[in-house]
């Protein structure tokens, strides 16, 4: 079959993005408006401004990635978009254009799952084939999934409490670094300079032997190492701490997540072993795989107990309009379609 082409559309959360992708995994052209700068003062994402901003940049960003990829809307074979789940104003600024777009010139539509796009980007441009289990860490989720197929999704395991990536931004404005798009990278970094043995966190659920996730008690934890931190410097509550201080707190709070999701990922593969031994495949998707250490750590699991380990492109792991538009292939490559329309897709290509 000749490969055709999809313009996906990504506006759940605090980014625009759109990309035009085609079914060999080839990104022909994408572009991404960031919102970092609006959310900055707030410390986190306020909806109406994120929903105004998708609005405001949603054609040029359309334009820009179809200009990238030289082509005319015209030429696409169909147009995917992110339909949930996520902020429902900035869901809806996606799907209105996403409609719009099909409607006027008679393209397919595809919806996607956010979450299922995360998983799907593993898939693109590797050698990855089902079945496999997926870690899935995100601003808005954290979850264990065993993957079957397109659509096929068992979760074996979840938070009980907050994701990853909200802990991570949490502790950014603890330490008062840039949140703006979020916190991780700058967690990350400061990290990279220092020692994580210094200030002594917990890590979570020692007790129980299962692959489910809390963050709360070490947000928590964190909170007043910080507190205690400025009390032994002699900081005023408001007042900033010296930036070693700022990075060892970094650093423990990094190593402790990174022991906690290590825990948990293991017993998972003891579990696969034993009632799924078919499984030897580990993928880690979502912003927070953009995260260096946390690839390191995992694939040194997957190392010892032989099993393969899969990653997306670190710039491709946080939201982008290429996971709509891959999803949305894989969609359509396996006759998965919300709107019958589709069919023209599949009657292209046969
Ligand atoms: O997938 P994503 O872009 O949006 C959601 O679907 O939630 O994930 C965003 C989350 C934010 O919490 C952000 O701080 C975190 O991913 N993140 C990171 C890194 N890059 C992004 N966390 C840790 N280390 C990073 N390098
Ligand atoms: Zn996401």
């Amino acid at each position: 079959t000749s490969p055709f082409t999809v313009l996906g559309i990504e506006t759940s959360c605090d980014d625009t993005g759109v990309a035009v992708v085609d079914s060999t995994g080839r990104i022909l052209g994408e572009s991404l408006a960031s919102q970092a700068s609006i959310h900055e003062n707030f410390g986190g994402i306020v909806p109406g401004l994120a929903r105004e901003a998708h609005a405001l940049n949603i054609q040029s960003t359309i334009s820009d990635a179809l200009n990238k990829a030289g082509m005319d809307v015209t030429e696409v074979d169909a147009v995917a978009v992110t339909v949930g789940p996520g902020l429902e104003i900035c869901l809806r600024v996606g799907c209105e254009a996403a409609k719009t777009l099909a409607i006027t010139h008679s393209k397919p539509f595809v919806g996607v799952h956010h979450l299922e796009a995360h998983i799907l980007m593993s898939r693109l441009n590797s050698s990855l084939e089902f079945p496999f289990l997926s870690l899935l860490v995100s601003g808005g989720h954290c979850q264990l999934l065993r993957c079957d197929g397109i659509g096929e999704y068992k979760v074996v395991g979840g938070t009980l409490d907050d994701s990853l990536g909200e802990a991570y931004d949490k502790v950014a404005r603890m330490l008062n670094l840039p949140v703006g798009g979020g916190g991780g990278p700058a967690v990350e970094k400061l990290a990279l300079k220092g020692d994580p043995t210094v200030v002594k966190l917990p890590v979570p659920m020692q007790q129980r032997k299962d692959c489910d996730f809390s963050f709360a008690g070490l947000k928590n934890a964190f909170r007043m190492a910080v507190g205690k931190m400025k009390e032994i410097r002699g900081i005023e509550e408001g007042g900033d701490l010296e930036e070693q201080d700022k990075a060892d707190l970094a650093a423990s709070f990094q190593n402790v997540a990174i022991k906690h999701l290590s825990q948990r990922i293991k017993y998972a593969i003891n579990n696969t072993k034993e009632d799924a031994p078919s499984i030897n495949k580990l993928v880690v998707v979502g912003g927070v795989a953009a995260n260096k250490a946390i690839r390191e750590s995992l694939k040194r699991i997957c190392d010892d107990n032989e099993w393969e380990f899969f990653v997306p492109e670190a710039r491709l792991c946080t939201d982008n309009g290429v996971m709509a538009a891959w999803a949305g292939i894989e969609k359509i490559n396996c006759r998965i379609s919300d709107v019958a329309e589709t069919q023209e897709v599949f009657a292209r290509y046969p």
